[in-house]
C-alpha cells in the first residue's frame, strides 16, 4: 500500500519541524514548507533518516502564489494529498492595542489567517478529488481567551478557529475532517524571542499554566499527528488546547 502524504507548513523549527517528524514516525511521507530553505535541509534530512520521503517547498504563507505553487508540486511529486498541518505563524509586534500599527494587524493577518484560508482552498481541493483528508490548523491559547499587547495575533488565531469550525461542517460529508490545535506556551523560537531567554521572564510563562512548566513540541506534534489519522475518525471541527490546563482555568 502507498504510504499516506503529509504537508507542513512553517516546518524547518519548532511545532512544524516535530511535526513533519512526527508524521514520519507515524509512516507518511511528507512535504515540508517554510521560508527557512537552509534549516528545511535539515529537517529532510532528518525524514529520510526514518525511512521517509520528504519534498522540500520554499514558499511564504503571506503569498497566495507561492501557496498555491506548493499544493501544485505537492500533486506533481506525489499526487496526492492525505493530511495537511497549516502551522506557520508569526507572533507580531507586542503593543497595547491603540498604540499598534496597521502594518503588524495586516502582515500577522497576512501570514497566520490569511495564509492558512488560502492553504485550506487547495487542501480542500485536492482532498475532494480524493474523497477523503484531515487538516489541523495550529491557533493558539490566544484564540480562546485574550492576551494583552496582542490584538492582531488573538485576531488571527481566533480567525482560524472559526475557518476550522467553518470548514469542519462544509466538508464533513465529504469525508474530509478541520480541526484546530491551540497550543499553550511551547518552548520554541518563537518563545525565546518573547521571553528573551531570560529565566525569571520564562518562570512567569510556565506559570500561566496549572501544570508550571512549558508544553513540548512534541506534546503538541503528537496531538496534530492524532487529530490527523483515522484514529480520531469522528472528531471534527474542534479547537482542541494542549495548554497545561490553562484555559480550564
Ligand atoms: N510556541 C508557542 O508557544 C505557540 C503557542 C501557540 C501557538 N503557536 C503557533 O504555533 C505555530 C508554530 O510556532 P512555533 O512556536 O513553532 O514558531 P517558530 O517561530 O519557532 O517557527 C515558526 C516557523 O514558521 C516559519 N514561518 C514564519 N513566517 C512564515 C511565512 N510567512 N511563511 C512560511 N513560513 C513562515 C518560520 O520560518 C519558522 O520555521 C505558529 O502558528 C504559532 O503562532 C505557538
Amino acid at each position: 500500500m502507498n504510504s499516506s502524504i503529509a504537508l507542513v507548513t512553517g516546518a524547518a523549527a519548532g511545532i512544524g519541524r516535530a511535526t513533519a517528524l512526527a508524521y514520519a514516525k507515524a509512516g507518511c511521507d511528507v512535504v515540508i514548507s517554510d521560508i527557512q530553505r537552509d534549516r528545511l535541509v535539515e529537517v529532510e534530512q532528518a525524514i529520510t533518516k526514518l525511512g521517509r520521503k520528504a519534498l522540500s517547498v520554499v514558499a511564504d504563507m503571506s503569498v497566495e502564489s507561492d501557496i498555491r505553487t506548493l499544493h501544485a508540486d505537492t500533486l506533481a511529486y506525489f499526487g496526492r494529498l492525505d493530511y495537511a498541518c497549516n502551522n506557520a505563524g508569526i507572533e507580531g509586534e507586542n503593543a497595547p492595542t491603540h498604540e499598534s500599527s496597521l502594518e503588524n494587524f495586516d502582515r500577522t493577518l497576512a501570514v497566520n489567517l490569511r495564509g492558512v484560508f488560502i492553504c485550506m482552498q487547495e487542501q480542500l481541493k485536492l482532498m475532494l478529488t480524493q474523497g477523503s483528508g484531515a487538516i489541523v490548523n495550529i491557533s493558539s491559547v490566544a484564540g480562546l481567551i485574550g492576551f494583552p499587547n496582542l490584538p492582531a495575533y488573538c485576531a488571527s488565531k481566533g480567525g482560524v478557529i472559526q475557518l476550522t469550525k467553518a470548514a469542519a461542517v462544509e466538508y464533513a460529508e465529504h469525508n474530509i475532517r478541520v480541526n484546530a490545535v491551540c497550543p499553550g506556551v511551547i518552548h520554541t523560537d518563537m518563545i525565546d524571542r518573547v521571553t528573551g531567554r531570560d529565566p525569571e521572564i520564562e518562570a512567569q510563562y510556565a506559570a500561566f499554566h496549572p501544570m508550571n512548566r512549558m508544553g513540548t513540541v512534541e506534546e503538541v506534534a503528537d496531538t496534530i499527528v492524532f487529530l490527523s489519522l483515522p484514529q480520531s475518525g469522528f472528531i471534527t471541527g474542534q479547537a482542541l488546547a494542549v495548554d497545561g490546563g490553562m484555559v480550564a482555568r
